[in-house]
């Protein structure tokens, strides 16, 4: 299904985040703390801007439309990834490869079950606050 194109620049990250997991996979067998370090500083950058975004616009305007259980599992795997960096980030190889593979499958979720729910239920202003904080890499008229 065609993304509205206000949540393509959330779309676009997810693309990231899904390259980051493989990424991450890859190393795992000598996972080490300049790794992690290295995780810390993307996850800082580019994932927790988008969960925010996330978090202080999508979920508020779903559990007003009558989803809140969507938004209690958004809430529960971003919670999970953040622990998820923290110990990664100290060197922990196992909670590196929870961290990709549970990433990747959040990323599924929100583009399969999320995203279009936010097209079927929030107002254009709630996408329109979405395309201004994640605005993708084409202009917002594109
Ligand atoms: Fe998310
Ligand atoms: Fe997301």
């Amino acid at each position: 299904m065609k993304r509205d194109r206000r949540l393509r620049g959330l779309s676009s990250e997810h693309h990231h985040a899904l390259v980051l997991a493989r990424a991450v996979e890859r190393q795992i067998d000598a996972w080490s703390t300049s790794d992690g370090a290295r995780l810390r500083d993307r996850f800082d950058r580019q994932l927790e801007p988008h969960f925010f975004a996330e978090e202080q616009v999508l979920l508020p305007a779903l559990r007003a439309a009558g989803r809140p259980d969507l938004c209690e599992r958004v809430e529960r795997d971003h919670a999970r990834l953040r622990r998820a960096v923290t110990r990664a980030s100290a060197g922990d190889a196992s909670a590196a490869r929870a961290f990709g593979a549970e990433l990747a499958e959040h990323v599924r979720f929100e583009e399969r079950d999320l995203f279009p729910a936010c097209e079927a239920l929030l107002a254009g202003e709630i996408l329109d606050e979405v395309a201004r904080r994640a605005p993708g890499e084409s202009s917002p008229e594109s």
